[in-house]
């Protein structure tokens, strides 16, 4: 792909616009935009719709209506339910089949740039929302993929080059449900036994209008809100039968993690991970979600009294960035709930006792076992080294540029990859640009140090392989029940001390794909990277 020197005319007109990086190398993807206008005629889509990123009012809150961008869809060819549109502010879900050929019309109407991408979705590059495309007010996106991945929970949002945080933030994501014939044969609560629950944190003024935080270290710590949402709304309640539910959750927070539990101890039974069902429904005593993660619950209300109730919550851990809450300073920094606090986040009150409830299947789904003899280059390991300077986080050792990939971040098509995701070794020095002593040191730097960090890979779903933690640490056994190793994943929470072995197929496609961390924050300072498939 040819990278051209930016014209300075272009450059100019672009700074006009308030919107470009000052870390600009030189080039700039505004000149050379690849826009897919146009609809490709040899593509004879199954699914047909239009997607606009909007400007709107919502009810949140009582009171003011708060301002918020939004997706909104229309649907031109397909099953009736393709689209479902939820209340509050959140995009309309798209339900899509395994198999289906979709094309998207996305037309942005909103006064930025702006990109959207399919969040765990295995598509070509040019479909997948790298920010190299973004397209301006006005101007439209043609998507055309076909659905080839397994039934799972996957999302949408926007990926806009240093605007993903927030725009995410102001409303731009949805969900996408995807369902194929393995799924379809084990019958699990469907239509109103079936709920999606997107959980979010914000933070609004007076006004009801949604509150960011401003500076660079500020959003290196990372955005907390003080009030929870799901699905868009506060003090979700929702009525529930005595029986069984499928409940699928997605993080879809800026950074904050959530350590998922019942109010009552019940343990939660997992059915699915981000990018599909289990082999087997697996018990968990509670379930990290860290921001981009989904997880599939089966939850049975069977034999519970109408009129009682039960909460989901965040429970209580440790090792989120631990010195926020106690620093002063750092606490009046962004006024949201801690990262570790625990809190409730969706009540279920049973209202209506039925006879009869499908039972938990024993068997899920076959799953393809990746292992170590199914690698390429068996004696390889692509690195994911994250690491710290100038006060930024970087992943090997680089912050992003919107074509650059280093050697170690070309990876062969249709092979099959083990990858590393560790912390940059050596504490201090001149590498962390402030030499401020190592993680239990206090400061800025030791409270950094002491992130975790939410590691996404774009294209195909991996497998864990395993876990390491290298530092003996109380706060990890707060959190360490809760991780989910079992399915197929798209992001990973990587918590500080951890050293973590992933296998991931590249197939089908060639071109840049991103993998970054997903607190969005950390992504939009440049804690994001291509991987070019050759
Ligand atoms: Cu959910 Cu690259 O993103
Ligand atoms: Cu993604
Ligand atoms: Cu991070």
């Amino acid at each position: 792909m040819p990278y051209p020197e930016i014209s300075r005319r272009k450059f100019l007109q672009y700074t006009a616009l308030g919107t470009l990086a000052s870390t600009m190398p030189g080039l700039s993807w505004a000149e050379n935009r690849i826009m897919n206008q146009d609809p490709d005629k040899n593509f004879k889509p199954d699914v047909e719709l239009e997607l606009y990123a909007q400007n709107a009012e919502v009810p949140i809150l009582p009171g003011a209506h708060t301002h918020v961008f939004q997706y909104t869809g229309k649907l031109l060819k397909g099953p009736a339910g393709t689209l479902k549109t939820l209340p509050g502010y959140l995009g309309p879900i798209l339900n899509f089949e395994r198999g289906q050929k979709i094309r998207i019309f996305f037309y942005n109407q909103i006064s930025e740039p702006v990109i959207t991408h399919w969040h765990g979705l295995h598509v070509p590059q040019k479909m997948d929302g790298h920010p190299m495309y973004e397209i301006l007010n006005g101007e439209r996106y043609v998507y055309e993929f076909e659905v080839d991945n397994p039934a799972a929970t996957y999302w949408y949002h926007s990926h806009t080059h240093e605007m993903t945080a927030t725009q995410v933030y102001q409303g731009l994501a949805g969900l996408i449900t995807v369902r194929d014939a393995a799924e379809q044969k084990l019958e699990l609560p469907a239509d109103e036994y079936e709920i999606p629950l997107v959980i979010q944190d914000r933070t609004f003024t007076n006004g009801n209008q949604l509150h960011y935080l401003h500076g660079r270290h500020r959003r290196m710590m990372g955005f907390l809100g003080d009030t929870i949402l799901v699905n868009g709304q506060v003090n979700h309640s929702i009525p529930v039968k005595t029986r069984a539910y499928r409940l699928r959750l997605l993080n879809g927070s800026n950074s904050r993690i959530y350590k998922l539990g019942w109010d009552d101890g019940t343990p939660l039974t997992v059915i699915g991970t981000d990018g599909g069902l289990l082999e087997k429904p697996e018990t968990f005593p509670y379930v990290m979600l860290a921001p981009a993660e989904r997880v599939e619950l089966w939850m049975d209300f069977s034999g519970r009294k109408p009129g009682s109730e039960l909460t989901m919550q965040s429970l209580t851990y440790k090792g989120g960035g631990a010195h926020m809450g106690g620093m002063g300073r750092m606490g009046g920094m962004s006024g949201g709930i801690p990262q570790g606090k625990s809190f409730s986040i969706v009540k279920f009150n049973i209202t209506e006792q039925v006879g009869d409830s499908p039972s938990l299947p024993e068997k899920l789904v076959s799953i393809r076992r990746l292992s170590t003899q199914d690698l390429t280059s068996p004696a390889k390991t692509v690195p994911i080294e994250i690491g710290m300077r100038h006060m930024l986080f970087q992943l090997n050792d680089q912050t992003f540029r919107m074509y650059d990939h280093q050697e170690i971040e070309r990876i062969p098509v249709n092979s099959i990859q083990k990858i590393r995701i560790f912390h940059e070794g050596r504490m201090g020095g001149d590498r962390h640009g402030g030499g401020m002593g190592g993680r239990r040191g206090m400061g800025m730097m030791g409270m950094m140090l002491s992130l975790p960090h939410p590691i996404h890979l774009h294209g195909q779903q991996f497998q864990i392989v395993s876990r390491k933690q290298n530092e003996s640490n109380s706060a990890y056994d707060t959190i360490k029940q809760g991780f989910i190793d079992k399915g197929w994943k798209d992001t990973i929470l990587v918590m500080p001390g951890e050293d973590i072995e992933i296998i991931k197929p590249f197939e089908d496609y060639t071109g840049l794909f991103l993998y970054h961390c997903h607190n969005l924050e950390h992504e939009d300072l440049g804690m994001m990277r291509n991987f070019e498939v050759y």
